[in-house]
């Protein structure tokens, strides 16, 4: 029987691939036998792309900060150069900024905004063309606990992580007919620097893992098996859909 899961040869960037669940990601892809691009905003990136590249096919890495969308646009030529074409996107790159809603700068707010939802809207658009012309691809976009509910204090986040949901299913929409799927995935509570804050937090620390059913926060690791089934033939008729990977949180 085929293995629905191979990805050996394909290509893929996935934006914030530095560290936490997008370094997971890029490993779990290249142990898969995918060359990739990672992205992040400094030279920690080469250090991540040079540590995961040991052996198998190659790892590079690109130095962008989104929070400037010109700079998507050439950290998209500058994967291309190396890879080539792009068979696999994961718009993973995000950040976070807490004040409370009345107070929130709105500098701020773009700056979330920017690197957390218009980013991924030129990363997909830009792969998009070309996986238009191919008449295929794989896009794969991460999402949050917080593009169901509203979060306290991280109101543009939540409305980011919104976004993200949203555009998933508008490219889906339009793209799927020509061969590319375009899904997103949930992550809940993963032990990564974005939830640094809310561990630190006693109260909150012991909430939160009540609240978990599975009574712990998820490992970058556990995000890997979802990103290759969606990545693969395996999952070549699931389009516009939001894959939760939380440890029941939802089902609560
Ligand atoms: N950790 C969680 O609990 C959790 C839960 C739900 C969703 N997420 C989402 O998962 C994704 C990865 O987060 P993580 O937990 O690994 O956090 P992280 O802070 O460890 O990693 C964030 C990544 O985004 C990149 N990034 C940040 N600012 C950027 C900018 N201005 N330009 C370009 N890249 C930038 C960083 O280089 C880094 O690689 C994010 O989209 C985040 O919102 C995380």
């Amino acid at each position: 029987m085929q293995n629905l899961f191979d990805l050996s040869g394909k290509t893929a960037i996935v934006t914030g691939g530095s560290r936490g669940l997008g370094k997971a990601i890029a490993k779990g892809l290249h142990e898969a036998g995918v060359e990739v691009v990672i992205m992040g905003t400094n030279n920690r990136v080469l250090d991540t792309a040079n540590e995961l590249f040991e052996n198998g096919a190659p790892v590079y890495g690109v130095i962008a900060d989104f929070s400037n969308l010109k700079s998507v646009e050439k950290a998209f030529e500058s994967a291309i150069s190396k890879l080539g074409t792009v068979d696999i996107l994961v718009n993973n790159a995000g950040m976070q900024i807490r004040h409370p809603a009345a107070e929130f700068p709105i500098e701020d707010w773009e700056k979330v905004l920017n690197v957390n939802l218009s980013a991924a809207f030129v990363m997909a658009q830009l792969a998009g063309r070309a996986m238009l012309e191919a008449r295929s691809g794989k896009i794969i976009n991460i999402a949050s606990l917080l593009s169901f509910s509203g979060g306290l204090t991280v109101p543009a986040y939540a409305a980011s992580k919104g976004g993200i949901a949203q555009l998933t299913k508008a490219l889906a929409n339009e793209w799927a007919k020509d061969g590319i799927n375009v899904n997103a995935i949930a992550p809940g509570y993963m032990d990564t620097d974005n939830i640094a804050a809310l561990k630190k937090d006693e109260v909150r620390n012991r909430q939160l893992l009540e609240r978990i059913p599975m009574g712990r926060y998820g490992k970058p690791e556990d995000i890997v098996g979802t990103v290759i089934y969606l990545a693969s033939e395996a999952s070549q008729y699931v389009n516009g859909t939001i894959v939760t990977v939380d440890g029941g949180w939802m089902a609560r």
